[in-house]
C-alpha cells in the first residue's frame, strides 16, 4: 500500500494522478477541512476516466502534526511519497513551518521506522542547497550554509531533510528529491498557479533574476522512478532549466496574447514594496504579496545543475517552453 502525503497540493494531486494509473491500493492524507474537489479537478485535465482514477484513492483524515491520525494513516503502508509542507516566506509563519515541516516529518519518519516501510520518497528543494565558493552552478555536494541562508523555509527544509536522512540511518531506504520553482496546472491562485492568473490578468512587473524551474510533470517523474530503482539514499536536484523572472514571465504572457510585462522592478523598488505590504498585512490580516525574504530572492541569480539525475537515470526534462505552453492551454480551458 502507498500513502501519499500533500495530495491535496500542486504536486501531490499531480502525483496521485499518475500513481492511479498504475496503481490500485493507494491511500492520501487530507485535512480536515479540505474537499478535494481541486485534486479531482486535477485528474480530469488528463483523463476522461478521471471519476474512476479519483475513486481508487483511499482518502484519510489525518494532519503530519497529529500522531493519533497518522496512526490509521499508516496501517499497511509499505511505500511513501511525503510531499506536505508549508511553502512560506513571511517571516511570520516561522513557528507553523517548523511544526508542519520539521516535527510533521519527524512523525512520518518515525512511523516508517516503527513500519518497516520498504522505501520513502522526500519533497525537498533547491532552498536546501547553497552556493559554493568555487562554482557558480550549484549541485548536490553544495552545502547548506546557516551563515548564508537564514530564511524560515530554507531552515525548516533543511531541517526536515536531515530527519529524512535518520530515516536512512535507521534502515528506511530513502530518496530526496530537490526541485526548482514548480510549474503545474491547477491551485491558479495559490503558490506557483498564481503567477499564471496574475499575468492572465495583465501583472506588470519583472526581474532579471534568476532561479531554476522545472514541471510538476517532471517532478513526479523523477520520484516515480526513482521509488522503482534500486538507487537508495541519494538526493537529485530537478532543475529542467536556469531562467530569469522576466523570460519566464515573457513566456506565459505570450501563450495568453497579452502584453508582456514592461516594469522592470529594481531593489529599490522592491526594498519599499515589502515594506508597504507588511504595513498592509498588518492592517488587514491578509499574507503580504512581497516578504523581506522574497523581495532579495527575486534579484538574485541562482544557477542549479541537475546533471546527476541527468545520468544516473538518463532523465530528460521538458522544456520551460514547452512546460508554460502546456500549464497556459489548461489555463485557458480551465480557469476561464
Ligand atoms: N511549489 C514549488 O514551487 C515547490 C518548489 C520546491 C519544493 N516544493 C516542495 O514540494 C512539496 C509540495 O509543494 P506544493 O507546491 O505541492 O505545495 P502546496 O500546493 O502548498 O501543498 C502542500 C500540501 O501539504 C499539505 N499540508 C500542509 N500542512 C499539513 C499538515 N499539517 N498535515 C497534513 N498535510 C499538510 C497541504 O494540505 P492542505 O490542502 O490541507 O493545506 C497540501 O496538500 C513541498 O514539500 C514543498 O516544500 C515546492
Amino acid at each position: 500500500m502507498i500513502l501519499v502525503t500533500g495530495g491535496t497540493g500542486l504536486v501531490g494531486s499531480h502525483l496521485l494522478y499518475q500513481l492511479s494509473l498504475e496503481n490500485d491500493a493507494i491511500k492520501a492524507i487530507h485535512r480536515k477541512n479540505n474537499d478535494l474537489r481541486a485534486v479531482k479537478n486535477v485528474f480530469s485535465f488528463f483523463s476522461s476516466d478521471y471519476e474512476n482514477l479519483f475513486q481508487k484513492i483511499d482518502w484519510v483524515e489525518a494532519d503530519i502534526t497529529d500522531i493519533i491520525s497518522l496512526e490509521e494513516a499508516f496501517k499497511d503502508v509499505t511505500e511513501v511519497y511525503h510531499s506536505a509542507a508549508l511553502v512560506s516566506f513571511n517571516s511570520k509563519d516561522y513557528r507553523a513551518m517548523d511544526e508542519i515541516n520539521v516535527e510533521g516529518t519527524s512523525n512520518i519518519v518515525n512511523f516508517c521506522i516503527a513500519n518497516k516501510v520498504k522505501k520513502l520518497c522526500f519533497v525537498s528543494s533547491i532552498a536546501t542547497i547553497e552556493k559554493s565558493f568555487t562554482s557558480q552552478m550549484m549541485d548536490e555536494t553544495d552545502e547548506w550554509n546557516m551563515e548564508k541562508v537564514s530564511y524560515g523555509y530554507a531552515m525548516t527544509k533543511y531541517a526536515s531533510e536531515m530527519e529524512v536522512w535518520r530515516a536512512s540511518q535507521e534502515g528506511v531506504p530513502v530518496v530526496i528529491v530537490n526541485p526548482g520553482v514548480i510549474l503545474g496546472a491547477g491551485y491558479w491562485h495559490q503558490g506557483t498557479g498564481a503567477i499564471f492568473s496574475k499575468i492572465d490578468k495583465g501583472f506588470k512587473f519583472y526581474t532579471e533574476g534568476v532561479t531554476g524551474f522545472v514541471s510538476v510533470n517532471d517532478v513526479v517523474k523523477a520520484m516515480l522512478l526513482l521509488m522503482k530503482s534500486d538507487i537508495v539514499n541519494q538526493r537529485y536536484i530537478l532543475v529542467a532549466e536556469n531562467s530569469s523572472f522576466k523570460e519566464v514571465f515573457y513566456q506565459i504572457a505570450q501563450n495568453f496574447g497579452k502584453k508582456p510585462p514592461s516594469v522592470k522592478v529594481t531593489k529599490l523598488m522592491s526594498a519599499i514594496g515589502w515594506r508597504i505590504e507588511k504595513l498592509k498585512s498588518a492592517f488587514t490580516n491578509i499574507p503580504p504579496a512581497l516578504t523581506k525574504h522574497s523581495a532579495k530572492s527575486i534579484h538574485e541569480k541562482r544557477y542549479y545543475s541537475s546533471e546527476k539525475i541527468k545520468k544516473e537515470l538518463n532523465f530528460n526534462f521538458e522544456s520551460i517552453p514547452e512546460t508554460i505552453e502546456n500549464v497556459c492551454e489548461i489555463f485557458n480551458r480551465d480557469a476561464k
